[in-house]
């Protein structure tokens, strides 16, 4: 049974993340979305809300558990028995960052293995922040986020 974690802080989940998702459970029997705690991102939702919106968001999928982590990343791995570390790829600059997370993390432990995947060229421009600045400013986000994100949205 092959399990791979995807890792980010979801601030909130956009709708490139869960296309990641949809094709990460392609190549593995379970996703596990490993929600970080980014107390230096000063977040706009709490570690709380996003879990629970991606809990919503992936129900439908089955084989997607969602954990909050705070920590090293290569410490959850080794909790939840597994190597594997998902990424979406949206452009060269993305490349370039996970490459060097990629040798951070294996300088630590040597058995990490990351899986990329392009994303969609449509989600290309997603961002977590683009969201928010679009929350903050009243811009319209349905085109962007799952719909869970819109009713967490409404209920503020
Ligand atoms: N679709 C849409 N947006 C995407 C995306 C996709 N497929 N892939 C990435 N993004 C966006 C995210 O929404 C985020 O947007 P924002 O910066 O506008 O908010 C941005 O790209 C960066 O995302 P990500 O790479 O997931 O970074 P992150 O800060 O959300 O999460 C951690 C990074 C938490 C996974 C990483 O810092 C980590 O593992 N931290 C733990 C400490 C550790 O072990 N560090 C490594 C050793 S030094």
């Amino acid at each position: 049974m092959k399990r791979v974690v995807y890792s980010g802080t979801f601030d909130p989940i956009t709708n490139g993340h869960i296309n990641i998702i949809e094709r990460a459970l392609k190549l593995f029997d379970e996703v596990i979305v490993a929600v970080a705690e980014s107390k230096e991102k000063n977040t706009m939702f709490s570690l709380e809300e996003r879990v629970l919106t991606i809990q919503k968001a992936t129900d439908k999928f089955g084989k997607v558990s969602v954990k909050p982590f705070r920590g090293l990343l290569v410490d959850f791995l080794k909790d939840e028995g597994t190597d594997f570390v998902i990424r979406g790829l949206r452009n060269g600059v993305d490349f370039e960052y996970e490459r060097d997370m990629h040798y951070a993390n294996r300088s630590i432990y040597e058995k990490i293995e990351t899986v990329y995947l392009n994303s969609k060229i449509e989600d290309s421009f997603v961002s977590s922040s683009v969201v928010r600045t679009l929350i903050r400013y009243n811009g319209s986000i349905a085109h962007l986020v799952p719909s869970e994100v819109l009713e967490l949205v409404n209920s503020k």
